[in-house]
Protein backbone atom coordinates (compact mmCIF):
# COMPACT_ATOMS: atom_id res chain seq x y z
CA UNK A 1 0.00 0.00 0.00
CA UNK A 2 1.32 3.53 -0.91
CA UNK A 3 0.85 5.52 2.42
CA UNK A 4 1.29 9.25 1.15
CA UNK A 5 -0.36 12.68 1.81
CA UNK A 6 -0.05 16.32 -0.38
CA UNK A 7 -0.49 19.88 1.86
CA UNK A 8 -0.32 23.31 0.52
CA UNK A 9 0.93 26.67 2.00
CA UNK A 10 0.85 30.39 0.64
CA UNK A 11 3.58 32.31 0.96
CA UNK A 12 3.01 35.34 2.47
CA UNK A 13 5.18 38.17 3.11
CA UNK A 14 6.00 37.34 6.66
CA UNK A 15 7.95 34.53 5.17
CA UNK A 16 10.25 36.29 3.35
CA UNK A 17 14.59 36.32 3.78
CA UNK A 18 16.35 39.39 3.12
CA UNK A 19 16.90 39.21 -0.36
CA UNK A 20 12.85 38.60 -0.43
CA UNK A 21 12.38 34.41 -1.37
CA UNK A 22 10.75 32.22 0.88
CA UNK A 23 13.19 31.65 4.25
CA UNK A 24 14.38 28.11 4.34
CA UNK A 25 13.64 27.40 8.01
CA UNK A 26 10.20 28.08 7.18
CA UNK A 27 10.24 26.02 4.06
CA UNK A 28 11.46 23.35 6.64
CA UNK A 29 9.00 23.87 8.91
CA UNK A 30 6.27 23.08 6.12
CA UNK A 31 8.23 20.06 4.92
CA UNK A 32 7.77 18.74 8.53
CA UNK A 33 3.94 19.37 8.32
CA UNK A 34 3.67 17.72 5.23
CA UNK A 35 5.10 14.69 6.73
CA UNK A 36 3.61 14.45 9.68
CA UNK A 37 0.36 14.38 7.56
CA UNK A 38 1.78 11.27 5.61
CA UNK A 39 2.46 10.31 9.64
CA UNK A 40 -0.81 10.45 10.68
CA UNK A 41 -2.46 8.16 7.18
CA UNK A 42 0.84 5.74 7.77
CA UNK A 43 0.08 5.48 11.72
CA UNK A 44 -4.12 5.08 11.41
CA UNK A 45 -5.34 2.26 13.15
CA UNK A 46 -2.23 1.14 14.16
CA UNK A 47 -3.11 2.49 18.15
CA UNK A 48 -0.12 4.07 18.64
CA UNK A 49 0.06 7.57 20.15
CA UNK A 50 1.59 9.65 17.36
CA UNK A 51 5.40 10.11 15.75
CA UNK A 52 8.27 12.28 16.26
CA UNK A 53 10.25 13.82 13.65
CA UNK A 54 14.22 11.61 14.37
CA UNK A 55 15.55 13.26 11.15
CA UNK A 56 15.83 15.75 8.15
CA UNK A 57 18.09 14.80 5.65
CA UNK A 58 19.33 16.06 2.02
CA UNK A 59 17.51 19.03 2.11
CA UNK A 60 17.92 20.72 -0.90
CA UNK A 61 16.87 24.27 -1.76
CA UNK A 62 16.30 23.93 -5.99
CA UNK A 63 14.89 27.23 -6.33
CA UNK A 64 13.70 29.98 -5.02
CA UNK A 65 9.59 30.87 -4.04
CA UNK A 66 8.39 34.16 -3.82
CA UNK A 67 5.98 35.76 -1.69
CA UNK A 68 2.53 35.35 -3.40
CA UNK A 69 3.25 32.06 -4.69
CA UNK A 70 1.59 28.86 -3.35
CA UNK A 71 3.85 25.83 -2.49
CA UNK A 72 2.39 22.49 -2.65
CA UNK A 73 4.21 19.54 -0.99
CA UNK A 74 3.79 15.97 -2.22
CA UNK A 75 4.91 13.25 0.41
CA UNK A 76 4.83 9.54 0.30
CA UNK A 77 6.25 6.88 2.65
CA UNK A 78 9.28 5.44 1.29
CA UNK A 79 10.64 3.00 3.95
CA UNK A 80 9.32 1.40 6.89
CA UNK A 81 11.46 0.11 9.63
CA UNK A 82 10.23 -1.43 13.17
CA UNK A 83 9.63 2.14 15.18
CA UNK A 84 10.62 4.40 12.05
CA UNK A 85 9.94 5.45 8.72
CA UNK A 86 11.40 7.21 6.30
CA UNK A 87 9.23 9.75 4.02
CA UNK A 88 10.29 12.00 1.38
CA UNK A 89 8.99 14.92 0.55
CA UNK A 90 8.66 16.85 -2.51
CA UNK A 91 7.83 20.76 -2.49
CA UNK A 92 6.64 22.45 -5.52
CA UNK A 93 6.29 26.36 -6.00
CA UNK A 94 3.31 27.83 -8.09
CA UNK A 95 2.78 31.10 -9.31
CA UNK A 96 0.51 32.95 -11.64
CA UNK A 97 3.46 33.94 -13.99
CA UNK A 98 5.73 31.44 -13.57
CA UNK A 99 5.39 27.30 -14.26
CA UNK A 100 5.39 24.65 -11.75
CA UNK A 101 8.88 23.70 -10.56
CA UNK A 102 10.32 21.44 -7.70
CA UNK A 103 11.39 24.10 -5.15
CA UNK A 104 12.37 22.05 -2.26
CA UNK A 105 13.09 18.10 -1.51
CA UNK A 106 14.12 16.63 1.59
CA UNK A 107 13.93 13.21 3.32
CA UNK A 108 12.06 12.67 6.73
CA UNK A 109 12.33 9.79 9.44
CA UNK A 110 9.94 9.40 12.15
CA UNK A 111 9.31 7.67 14.97
CA UNK A 112 6.74 5.85 16.05
CA UNK A 113 6.11 6.19 19.85
CA UNK A 114 3.70 5.93 22.62
CA UNK A 115 2.46 6.82 25.65
CA UNK A 116 4.37 6.40 28.98
CA UNK A 117 2.55 6.40 32.38
CA UNK A 118 4.45 9.47 33.57
CA UNK A 119 4.03 11.11 30.07
CA UNK A 120 6.92 10.98 28.41
CA UNK A 121 6.83 9.20 25.08
CA UNK A 122 8.91 6.50 23.89
CA UNK A 123 9.54 4.64 20.65
CA UNK A 124 7.13 1.71 19.61
CA UNK A 125 6.91 -0.59 16.88
CA UNK A 126 4.45 0.84 14.19
CA UNK A 127 3.82 -2.74 12.51
CA UNK A 128 3.14 -1.46 9.89
CA UNK A 129 4.98 -3.06 5.97
CA UNK A 130 4.79 -1.50 2.70
C1 LIG B 1 12.17 9.78 18.66
C2 LIG B 1 12.70 9.14 19.95
C3 LIG B 1 11.53 8.84 20.89
C4 LIG B 1 13.35 7.80 19.51
O1 LIG B 1 13.84 7.15 20.66
P1 LIG B 1 15.32 6.55 20.69
O2 LIG B 1 15.42 5.74 21.91
O3 LIG B 1 16.29 7.69 20.51
O4 LIG B 1 15.31 5.62 19.43
P2 LIG B 1 16.50 5.00 18.56
O5 LIG B 1 17.76 5.78 18.59
O6 LIG B 1 16.59 3.57 18.91
O7 LIG B 1 15.90 5.11 17.08
C5 LIG B 1 14.58 4.72 16.79
C6 LIG B 1 14.51 4.41 15.30
O8 LIG B 1 14.98 5.54 14.56
C7 LIG B 1 16.07 5.16 13.72
N1 LIG B 1 17.01 6.27 13.70
C8 LIG B 1 17.71 6.78 14.75
N2 LIG B 1 18.47 7.79 14.35
C9 LIG B 1 18.25 7.95 13.02
C10 LIG B 1 18.77 8.84 12.04
N3 LIG B 1 19.64 9.80 12.35
N4 LIG B 1 18.31 8.71 10.77
C11 LIG B 1 17.43 7.77 10.44
N5 LIG B 1 16.90 6.87 11.34
C12 LIG B 1 17.32 6.97 12.60
C13 LIG B 1 16.65 3.91 14.38
O9 LIG B 1 17.35 3.13 13.42
C14 LIG B 1 15.39 3.24 14.87
O10 LIG B 1 14.71 2.64 13.78
P3 LIG B 1 13.91 1.22 13.88
O11 LIG B 1 13.17 1.17 15.19
O12 LIG B 1 12.96 1.28 12.72
O13 LIG B 1 14.93 0.16 13.75
C15 LIG B 1 13.76 10.05 20.68
O14 LIG B 1 14.97 10.01 19.93
C16 LIG B 1 13.27 11.47 20.80
O15 LIG B 1 12.39 11.77 21.60
N6 LIG B 1 13.88 12.38 19.99
C17 LIG B 1 13.42 13.77 19.96
C18 LIG B 1 12.27 13.90 18.94
C19 LIG B 1 11.84 15.33 18.79
O16 LIG B 1 11.76 16.09 19.74
N7 LIG B 1 11.56 15.72 17.52
C20 LIG B 1 11.29 17.09 17.18
C21 LIG B 1 9.85 17.44 17.36
S1 LIG B 1 8.74 16.40 16.44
Amino acid sequence: MKYQAKYSQLVMPDDANNVGTLFGGQMISWMDLAASKVAYRFLKGTGVSGALTRAIDQVEFKEPVYPGEWVNFEGHVSTAGTSSFQIIIDAYAEGAENKKRLACTAIITMVAVKKEDDGSYSKCPHGRTL
